[in-house]
C-alpha cells in the first residue's frame, strides 16, 4: 500500500470495528451508565419471558460485525438471569457479531469453585463452559472469588478490582483515624494484605471463620488475630450475602475492643433478610459497588454504593482499542 490508498483489487470495510453495548435485563442503570461514559447507547432490544418462563430475544439493528459486549448482572433469579445472557450472546453469534465480550460484574456460581465435598459439580466451571457454548469469546468481571475461576473460561478473561475505588472511599470517610484492615476469613487474607498497601501500611487482622458446610448460610466466626483494640476495623470482603460472615466478624471486633466497624464488599448480593441484620448490627457503614442493583428497601442508611461504571466503561475501551486493561490497575493482580 503506498500514499495511504489500499492496492489495486482489495476492499477496504467502511467500518473496520464498530463497538455495541447490549444490556441484560438485570441492571440496565449500569448499562446506562457505562454507556453514557463510552458515548454509546446501549443497543434497542426487544427482550422477554413467554408465559412458561423462556426467554426471547432480537437485536432491532444489526449487529454483523460489531465488536459486542453484554452487560448483564446475574442476580437473583440467578439461573433466569443466566439464561437470558446465554441466549443474548447465542443471538449476536447467530446475528455475526466478529467478537463478543460478556461482562458479567458479579461471575455467578463463584462460590463453587470446588467440590467441596464428594459428589458436588464444580458450578462456576460449568458456568464457563455454558458462556464458550453461548459464543463469548472474552469475559469481563470484577472481583471473582476466587482469581483462578479465570483459568475455567477457555479465552481471554479481564479481571478487574474494586479495591481502588472502595479503599478512596475510604480514605476518604475516615481519614485521620487508626485503621485496621481486617480479613473476614482465610480467603481474604491477600486481599487484606493489599489493602494494607494501599491504607499506608497499617495494621492487618482475621477472623478465624468456619462453616458448617451441611448447613448452607450458617458461619462461625472464631476468633480474631490481630491489633483491632480503639482502631477503626476495616473489613474486606468480596460480597455480602446473609450478612452472616460480616455481622459475626463485627461482634467479635467490638468484643475484642474496637471503636468502629466498617465493611466494603465489591458486591452486594443481599438476599433477604441481609440488610435487615446489617440495619440491626453495630456495623457503623456498608461500602459496596453497583455490580448488582439493589432495590430501594435495601439501601438501608448506612449503606453507601459507589458506581462501577468508570472502571467498566475504561475497560471496555482498552479491550475495543486493544489496549492494555492491566494499566488500569497500577500494578495490582
Ligand atoms: C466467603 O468465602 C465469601 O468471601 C463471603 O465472605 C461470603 O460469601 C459472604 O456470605 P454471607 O454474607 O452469607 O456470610
Amino acid at each position: 500500500m503506498t500514499g495511504g490508498q489500499p492496492p489495486m483489487g482489495s476492499i477496504v470495510a467502511a467500518n473496520r470495528k464498530t463497538l455495541m453495548l447490549f444490556s441484560g435485563r438485570a441492571n440496565p442503570a449500569l448499562a446506562d451508565e457505562i454507556g453514557e461514559v463510552l458515548g454509546v447507547a446501549p443497543t434497542p432490544t426487544e427482550l422477554y419471558d413467554f408465559p412458561n418462563g423462556e426467554i426471547f430475544v432480537r437485536y432491532e439493528d444489526s449487529v454483523r460485525g460489531s465488536d459486542a459486549f453484554v452487560v448483564q448482572s446475574v442476580n437473583d433469579p440467578v439461573n433466569h438471569r443466566l439464561m437470558e445472557t446465554l441466549v443474548m450472546i447465542d443471538a449476536l453469534k447467530r446475528g455475526s457479531a466478529k467478537r463478543i465480550t460478556a461482562v458479567l460484574p458479579y461471575y455467578p456460581y463463584a462460590r463453587q469453585d470446588k467440590k467441596h465435598r464428594g459428589r458436588e459439580p464444580i458450578s462456576a466451571r460449568l458456568v464457563a463452559d455454558l458462556l464458550k457454548t453461548a459464543g463469548a469469546n472474552r469475559i469481563l468481571t470484577v472481583d471473582l472469588h476466587t482469581a483462578q475461576i479465570q483459568g475455567f473460561f477457555d479465552g481471554p478473561v479481564d479481571h478487574l478490582f474494586a479495591l481502588p475505588l472502595l479503599a478512596e472511599h475510604v480514605e476518604r470517610t475516615y481519614a485521620g483515624q487508626p485503621l485496621t484492615v481486617v480479613a473476614p476469613d482465610s480467603g481474604r487474607v491477600r486481599v487484606a494484605e493489599r489493602w494494607t498497601d494501599r491504607l499506608g501500611g497499617c495494621p492487618l487482622a482475621f477472623i478465624h471463620k468456619t462453616r458448617d458446610v451441611a448447613t448452607p448460610g450458617q458461619v462461625v466466626a472464631n476468633r480474631v488475630v490481630g491489633d483491632v483494640a480503639d482502631r477503626v476495623c476495616v473489613i474486606v470482603d468480596d460480597e455480602i450475602q446473609t450478612g452472616g460472615t460480616v455481622c459475626k466478624a463485627a461482634d467479635l471486633l467490638f468484643a475484642a475492643g474496637a471503636a468502629d466497624v466498617v465493611v466494603t464488599a465489591t458486591h452486594g448480593v443481599m438476599p433477604d433478610p441481609s440488610a435487615e441484620r446489617i440495619k440491626n448490627s453495630r456495623i457503623k457503614e456498608v461500602v459496596v459497588t453497583n455490580t448488582l442493583p439493589l432495590p430501594p428497601e435495601k439501601q438501608i442508611d448506612k449503606l453507601a454504593v459507589l458506581s462501577i461504571a468508570p472502571l467498566l466503561a475504561r475497560a471496555i475501551r482498552e479491550v475495543f482499542d486493544d489496549g492494555s486493561v492491566t494499566t488500569l490497575f497500577g500494578g495490582l493482580s
